[in-house]
């Protein structure tokens, strides 16, 4: 099972660590209506990370071995954990080439806050504003709660204290803005971020009939088909503005994992993402760890579209065993070397263990779809209308 020449040590009982991601805070100021934390409440506990706790996982010698954390989460938003700048600066200062990755809707925060965060973060960090409209009131049409002015700030302050670290503004495709994309973009690029990113969601009434509002008979939010995310075309369409890429990249760790990783998993039902570091190792606001977020995601019921197999969230895993996964009561070395964690490593191999929760992201065939993209290091292209240039990037990836 474990990998058998894993690159560089960064493995620990066959787990990568060079790739992690934290929901620092499961708070958020907005309400967007397909988040999880506005769709299932009472699924997850409103709280955040301590410097502490983070110090506790992330002690120097272990970050010898971390290339990236990323800062998001399912339920939450970073920015509003209490120790916010205190951890990143721990963080920073403890391994200065470290990348930081984070995630926010970019609201209420102050020109001083911003500022701090500027002076802590460097080249090789990145922040993603998640912004989907203009103004106010097209950013709140999702994006319920917002306050345009202070995200426009927060981007003008973090510019204004460095010139280095990579911003992106990244709008989801809906109806309401698919006509403006153009605009928004524009609007980024006048706000001095680096890249656009447009996202193409699924979580529309063609999809999921849930979505469809019951007066209507449709999903006032759905776009065009064609800008619907397809089971190949992921979150992975960015506009660059600038020529520089921030400074860390854990690709080429990626692909040192990869070989080894195809002989392991070559016969396998699922072909685990989370095991070359593509996806990272998930700690949640509460300190339990997974092996990505994706398994982590609350949910009422999921069944395998290939297997007679289902699962109530009441019963998984992760919400049955909690205990043994929780970082605020076991050591890394002992969550990583519980059965319950071995239990779902072999389970990837066989088709009738195989986990429903990960056979929804990762069966072979979805893995394989990933990685040919990973490989592919498709350029985006720059200079067209941004809706062709989207499409454009769906042709190539599905060919
Ligand atoms: C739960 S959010 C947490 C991070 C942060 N609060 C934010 O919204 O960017 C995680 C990711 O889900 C994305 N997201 C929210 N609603 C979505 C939707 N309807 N479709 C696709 N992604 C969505 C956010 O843009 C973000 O990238
Ligand atoms: S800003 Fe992010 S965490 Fe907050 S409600 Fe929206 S999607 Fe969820």
């Amino acid at each position: 099972m474990s990998l058998k020449s894993a690159p560089d040590n960064l493995e620990l009982f066959g787990q990568q660590i060079f790739h992690w991601h934290l929901e620092l805070s499961s708070k958020c100021a907005l309400k967007c209506p397909r988040c999880p934390r506005t769709e299932l409440p009472g699924r997850y506990k409103v709280t955040e990370m301590s410097l502490d706790f983070v110090k506790k996982i992330f002690a120097p010698e272990r970050l010898l071995y971390v290339k990236k954390i990323l800062m998001n989460g399912g339920q939450g938003d970073a920015i509003y954990c209490s120790d916010f700048i205190r951890i990143i600066k721990y963080l920073k200062s403890a391994k200065r080439d470290l990348q930081l990755c984070i995630i926010t809707n970019g609201s209420y925060k102050e020109k001083e806050w911003w500022q701090e965060t500027a002076q802590v973060l460097n080249k090789n960090d990145i922040i993603i504003f998640s912004i989907d409209g203009w103004d106010q009131e097209s950013n709140e049409k999702y994006r319920v709660n917002s306050h345009f002015e202070s995200i426009m700030e927060g981007i003008k302050t973090l510019r204004q204290f460095n010139s280095e670290i990579y911003i992106v503004w990244s709008a989801i495709i809906f109806k309401f803005n698919q006509d403006k994309i153009d605009h928004i973009k524009e609007l980024a690029k006048s706000m001095g971020v680096d890249s656009f990113n447009v996202v193409q969601s699924r979580l529309f009434g063609s999809i999921n009939p849930d979505y469809i509002d019951p007066n209507l008979g449709y999903d006032p939010l759905e776009p065009d088909k064609d800008f619907i995310e397809s089971s190949n075309t992921n979150r992975g369409f960015y506009i660059n503005f600038t020529k520089r890429f921030a400074g860390v990249t854990i690709n080429p760790t990626i692909y040192k994992f990869i070989k080894e990783y195809e002989k392991d998993y070559e016969d396998s039902y699922i072909s685990p993402l989370c095991r070359i570091g593509e996806r990272g190792l998930y700690i949640d606001a509460e300190g339990i760890l997974y092996p990505c977020s994706w398994i982590s995601h609350p949910f009422k019921i999921q069944a395998s579209k290939r297997r007679n197999k289902s699962i109530v969230w009441e019963k998984s895993l992760f919400v049955e065993h909690k205990d043994c996964f929780d970082l605020k009561k076991h050591s890394l070395e002992d969550v990583i070397q519980h059965p319950y964690w071995i239990k779902l490593q072999c389970s990837w191999l066989d088709s009738k263990k195989a986990f429903v929760e990960c056979e929804k992201h990762c069966h072979q065939s979805a893995s394989k779809r990933k990685i040919n993209i990973l490989m592919k290091k498709i350029n985006n292209a720059n200079h067209k209308k941004t809706l062709q240039a989207v499409k454009d990037y769906r042709r190539e990836i599905e060919s």
